[in-house]
């Protein structure tokens, strides 16, 4: 059994790598992203108070995130394996989720940081286009990811394997770069 944290820069490619390791792996992904836009597409109040924040590009509150994700790693399928896209996003993320883990007896295996310049972070959004992918928004995920997250890479540092992988070139060289890691 693998479990795996995700963690980059918006546009580092975390998806993109998740879709690859989950089809190699048979990891259950657990985007914390992809769960508040699930959220808002079926209207839910999580979704409402989410949305207000990832219009802007800013954290949704620790606390709301943080039961989303508890609900999330009870589902039966981590059981087997996870890997998880975007969460932890602060210490105070990161700190619950060790109680969790203690607490489900899971163990963290990698954590797999996804390096990457902001020329092509933005290249790559303004490419994409989601609602959130526009300069103003992505200039202030940019620097909410350097304030809040970066410091979750010190927190874990020592304390768990850090992959460093370079998330320039095709998704494909740099997947083949990560799944060498892992072995
Ligand atoms: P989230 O959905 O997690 O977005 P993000 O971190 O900003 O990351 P992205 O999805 O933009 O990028 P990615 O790294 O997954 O790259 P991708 O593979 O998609 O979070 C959105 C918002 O939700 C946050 O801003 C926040 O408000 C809230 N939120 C979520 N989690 C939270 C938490 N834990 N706490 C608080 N708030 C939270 O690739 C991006 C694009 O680049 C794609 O078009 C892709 O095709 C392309 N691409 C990828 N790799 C390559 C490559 N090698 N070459 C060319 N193109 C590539």
């Amino acid at each position: 059994m693998l479990n795996i944290m995700l963690i980059g820069a918006p546009g580092s490619g975390k998806g993109t790598q998740a879709n690859f390791i989950k089809e190699d792996f048979g990891l259950a992904h657990i985007s914390t992203g992809d769960l508040f836009r699930a959220n808002i597409e079926n209207g839910t109040t999580l979704g409402t108070t989410a949305k207000a924040f990832m219009d802007k590009g800013d954290l949704v509150p620790d606390d709301l995130v943080i039961k989303m994700l508890y609900e999330r790693l009870s589902e039966d399928d981590s059981k087997n394996g996870f890997m998880l896209d975007g969460y932890p996003r602060t210490v105070e993320q990161a700190k619950a989720l060790d109680s969790m883990l203690t607490e489900m007896t899971f163990k963290l295996d990698i954590i797999i940081n996804l390096k990457v310049n902001d020329e092509t972070v933005i290249k790559r959004l303004l490419g994409r286009g989601r609602t959130d992918d526009n300069t103003e928004t992505i200039t202030n995920r940019l620097k909410v990811f350097k304030s809040q997250s970066e410091p979750v890479l010190e927190y874990y540092n020592g304390k768990i394997k850090i992959l460093n992988i370079e998330s320039e070139g095709t998704a494909l060289s740099i997947y083949e770069n990560i799944k060498n890691k892992i072995k």
